[in-house]
Order: C-alpha cells, then sequence, then structure tokens
C-alpha cells in the first residue's frame, strides 16, 4: 500500500521534542523504518517521525501541539496489528507508548492491576502470575503487542471461549482524547455503574478518539492442571459440532482452536515440526481441559463424546502441551513467509461456520485463481481467520468477494483484529448507517480536529 510524505512544521517538532524530553523525538529515518511498517508487511509507509512520550502530560502535550498544527497522529504499541491500523501511510507523526510501561497498584486481594499503555501482553500476565492470579487474554504476539494495542483492538485470542477478550478484562481507562482532554477512571472496584462506560467506547477505537495511556484491568484465577489434545477429525462439520459440544459439555474448557490439512503441512514442512499424526488428517482441533484432579481424564471423556474423531494426541506436561500449541500459534508466521498476507479475520453464526469454511477456497478462487487460501481460528468463537496469499497489496476483489459472502451468512467482517485500513471500505457491510452516524458522532466529539488515526476505522 503506498505511502505520502508530509513535511512537518518545526515548531511542532519543538513542542513535541519538549513535551517528550531526551530521546523522545526521533527522526531519524535509520532508526524509524520499522515503525513505518506493519507485522504483515503489506502496509509500507515511509520511515515516520515518532514520538516517545513518557507520560499522560508529555502525551496531552503531544496531541495538543498536533492539534495546534493541524498534524494527524497515529497511535502505536507493538505494531503487531493486522489491519494496517498502527502504520502512517499518509505522513502522520506515530505515537509510540512503549516508554509507557510501568505495572501499579496491583491488588492481590481484588486481582487487578493498573497497566502502562506500553506494558507488553507478557508482562501483564507475568504480574497477574506474581501475585497468584491470572491476566485472561493470551496470544502468540504476546512478547510484543501491548495492553494500549489490545485495549484499542478490543483483542479476542486463544482463551476468549473462557474469559472473552480484552473488553471484558476492562475495568477503566486513562486517556487523552483528541480534544486535549484527559480522562482517567482506574477505579479498584468491580462493581461501578457511574455512567457512561468510556473504557469500552476506547475499547476497540484503534485510535480513532484519543491516544490511550493506561488501563485498569481484572484478573482470572489461574487454571488448574491443564491437559491438551489435537484431534483429527474426518471435516469441517464435525469440528463445528464438537466446538459446541465442548463448549456445552466440558466445564473447564479452556480452547478450541482449529486447523486445516495445508496450513498444518505448511507449519511443518516451514519448522521442521514433526507431523502429528501418521497419517494425513484433514480436519484438526486443538482442545485444551483444565481439571484440578485430573485433566487428562476430563479431556479424554470429553472428546470421547465427539463425532467423526480420527486419531488423537494428548499432553499434559508443559513442555508437550507447548509442543502442540506450536502447531496452531505458527500458522501466523508460517503463512507470512510466503509473502504479505491478506487477512480476512471473520465470524460466523454457528449454523453457517462449517459450510463458510469449506466454501472460503472456491469464494477466493472464483476471482483470485492463482491465490492460496489457508484457513484457521477459533472454532468454539465462530471465528476463522482466512489468510490469502498471492496477492498484490492493494488488491480488493477477493475481501468484496469473501466479506460479501460473511455478509450474506449474518457473520462479522471483524471478530478481533478491529477494521483498521484494510477492512474500511467495507464496514458498511457490519454496521447500519445509523451505527456509522452515532460512531462519526462520538468521533467528531472526542476528536473535533480530526487528527486521531483519521484514515483508520471510518470511512
Ligand atoms: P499496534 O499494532 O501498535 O496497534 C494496533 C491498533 O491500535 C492501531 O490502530 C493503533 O493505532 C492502535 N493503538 C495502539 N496503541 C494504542 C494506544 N495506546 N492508544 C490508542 N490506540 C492505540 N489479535 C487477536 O485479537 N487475537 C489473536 O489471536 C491474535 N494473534 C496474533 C498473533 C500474531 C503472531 C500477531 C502478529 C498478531 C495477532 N493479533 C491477534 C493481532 C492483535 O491485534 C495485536 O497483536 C494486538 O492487539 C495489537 O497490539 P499492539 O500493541 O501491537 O498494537
Ligand atoms: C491468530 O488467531 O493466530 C491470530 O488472530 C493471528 C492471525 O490471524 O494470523
Ligand atoms: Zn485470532
Amino acid at each position: 500500500m503506498a505511502a505520502r510524505s508530509v513535511d512537518l512544521p518545526s515548531a511542532f517538532l519543538a513542542d513535541v521534542d519538549a513535551a517528550c524530553g531526551p530521546g523522545g523525538l526521533i527522526t531519524d529515518p535509520a532508526l524509524t523504518a520499522g515503525q513505518g511498517i506493519d507485522w504483515t508487511g503489506r502496509f509500507r509507509a515511509a520511515p515516520p517521525v515518532v514520538a516517545r512520550p513518557n507520560s499522560v502530560e508529555a502525551v496531552a502535550a503531544v496531541v495538543v501541539a498536533a492539534s495546534v498544527h493541524g498534524v494527524a497522529l497515529v497511535p502505536q504499541g507493538g505494531n503487531t496489528g493486522l489491519v494496517g491500523g498502527s502504520v502512517p501511510l499518509d505522513g502522520e507523526v506515530v505515537v509510540d507508548l512503549r516508554r509507557m510501561d510501568a505495572i501499579t497498584d496491583l491488588d492481590l486481594l481484588g486481582g487487578q492491576a493498573t497497566a502502562g499503555a506500553g506494558v507488553t501482553i507478557a508482562g501483564l500476565q507475568a504480574a497477574a502470575r506474581s501475585i497468584g492470579w491470572a491476566y485472561g487474554v493470551d496470544w502468540a504476539a504476546r512478547d510484543t503487542a501491548t495492553v494500549g494495542g489490545s485495549v484499542a483492538t478490543d483483542a479476542g485470542g486463544l482463551r476468549f471461549v473462557r474469559h472473552g477478550g480484552t473488553r471484558r478484562q476492562l475495568l477503566g481507562v486513562e486517556a487523552v482524547l483528541g480534544s486535549g482532554e484527559v480522562v482517567r477512571h482506574l477505579p479498584g472496584v468491580e462493581k461501578d455503574n457511574t455512567g457512561y462506560d468510556l473504557a469500552a467506547l476506547l475499547c476497540g477505537s484503534e485510535g480513532t478518539l484519543g491516544v490511550i495511556t493506561a488501563a485498569r484491568v481484572r484478573f482470572v484465577a489461574p487454571s488448574g492442571p491443564l491437559a491438551t489434545a489435537l484431534v483429527a477429525l474426518d471435516d469441517v462439520d464435525h469440528a463445528v459440532l464438537a466446538a459446541s459440544q465442548l463448549r456445552r459439555s466440558a466445564a473447564g474448557l479452556e480452547a478450541v482452536e482449529l486447523m486445516l490439512a495445508a496450513g498444518l503441512d505448511l507449519v511443518c514442512h516451514s519448522t521442521g515440526a514433526a507431523r502429528p499424526f501418521a497419517a494425513p488428517v484433514p480436519v484438526v482441533l486443538l482442545i485444551e481441559v483444565s481439571d484440578p484432579a485430573d485433566p487428562v481424564g476430563a479431556l479424554a471423556a470429553s472428546v470421547g463424546g465427539l463425532g467423526g474423531v480420527l486419531d488423537s494426541v494428548v499432553a499434559s506436561d508443559g513442555l508437550r502441551r507447548a509442543q502442540l500449541w506450536r502447531y496452531r500459534e505458527d500458522h501466523t508466521e508460517v503463512i507470512g513467509r510466503l509473502g504479505p498476507p491478506h487477512k480476512f479475520d471473520v465470524t460466523l453464526p454457528a449454523p453457517e461456520l462449517a459450510t463458510f469454511v469449506t466454501d472460503a477456497p472456491r469464494i477466493v478462487a472464483s476471482v483470485a485463481p492463482h491465490a492460496a487460501t489457508w484457513c484457521f481460528g477459533h472454532a468454539a468463537d465462530g471465528n476463522v481467520h482466512v489468510n490469502v496469499t498471492g496477492l498484490p497489496p492493494d488488491d480488493d476483489a477477493v475481501a468484496d468477494a469473501v466479506f460479501a459472502e460473511v455478509a450474506a451468512r449474518g457473520g462479522s467482517i471483524s471478530a478481533e483484529h478491529g477494521i483498521g485500513r484494510a477492512k474500511r471500505r467495507w464496514i458498511h457491510l457490519a454496521r447500519s448507517p445509523g451505527d456509522l452516524a452515532a460512531m462519526r458522532a462520538v468521533k467528531r466529539a472526542l476528536d473535533p480536529h480530526g487528527i486521531c488515526n483519521p484514515a483508520v476505522l471510518l470511512p
């Protein structure tokens, strides 16, 4: 996707420099090139100017300077987003939040903490563990993705079936709105219905309303002893049935993840991992359960009731379980090695999921016969990641075809990655004209100068 460069007023740069202090304004292209390219490599901007504030006051000063000088901003955390939302393609200034990485006010009794926007998900998970709790959201980019980015995208992840997504963990936020106003509500209480839920509003706003500087999150009880299985099934219909059956019957269900033969083969080929089953299998579910007494027995009982099972491998020790998880988590990485993928992160109503997954390669091939289609995802959430490789970066025909099909089946064009730049053209398929008008009104109220990630989310 093409980039545009913009000359920034020197007075603006001086204001940012003063606000962010030593090392807080980076203009050297050699140092900022990576921050202009998204994780997939599909969205590539010229090396940006990067502001690195380390306090909420500094963020507020950057936002005020931007509104005075008419400069657009793109907040950025770990730059692991998958819809091009963190990339300054139109010459925006990147506001890098990673210096705001303090975890404070850990509450052992209540199971809560306040995390700066730049804290990584792995850092937050470790902090929760240190006081005997767990953070309920997890995904493969945990070491790089940040709390700010995860709140801005309402990230879902691998444990959604157990604990829900980021929004469900959120008790409050601190943020600098596009108006320059600071909102700060970081309550130490679980129940709090004192008016508009600004945290929920900012969650999923993708940097379009302001810059999130901290979040108050709730922790969950740590899982008991775990058992993990790869279960080979004869078709996607059985996989979808299995996910539903497990949700109803497996009390300690932690995860149900979908893989198909092609993706599994690619992971094995690309990483050198051993094939998990002796014979080729069409569909695999990764199923994880916890049980205080006998996790392997609980898993066996759950899997025993499923139809269409061809084979299975089970692990309960940490190392072997991690090896089984690698088959699923490595999908993103190995697909990316084939060239920048187009990523369609969609959810389908449960009755539509199996046919959609089965039809997806045909839908893609109808408009891009030479492209390759890879499907995997979060089976229990109805969330499938349709990845397409072998397309030019600006191809829209496949998105037209895939999103039209998703909309026709009553699904959503974004389950957990957000709209970003990649899906902005198609948001009308997921939200009504009334919804979009209300969103624009919110945007005008909180970001009156239109400086917060203006090329993202809303058309
Ligand atoms: P960035 O990429 O830097 O930014 C993402 C968006 O948030 C941008 O629009 C940006 O402007 C905005 N933003 C960032 N920080 C702030 C802030 N402080 N204030 C306001 N706006 C901000 N997602 C899932 O939901 N589930 C998964 O299972 C999952 N797996 C992944 C696996 C891999 C290997 C990778 C690379 C990504 C995966 N993701 C997944 C994508 C996920 O969206 C991101 O990892 C994460 O949510 C973004 O965090 P980040 O800090 O990298 O944000
Ligand atoms: C995942 O579930 O692995 C992610 O959301 C990343 C992806 O879609 O590639
Ligand atoms: Zn995902």
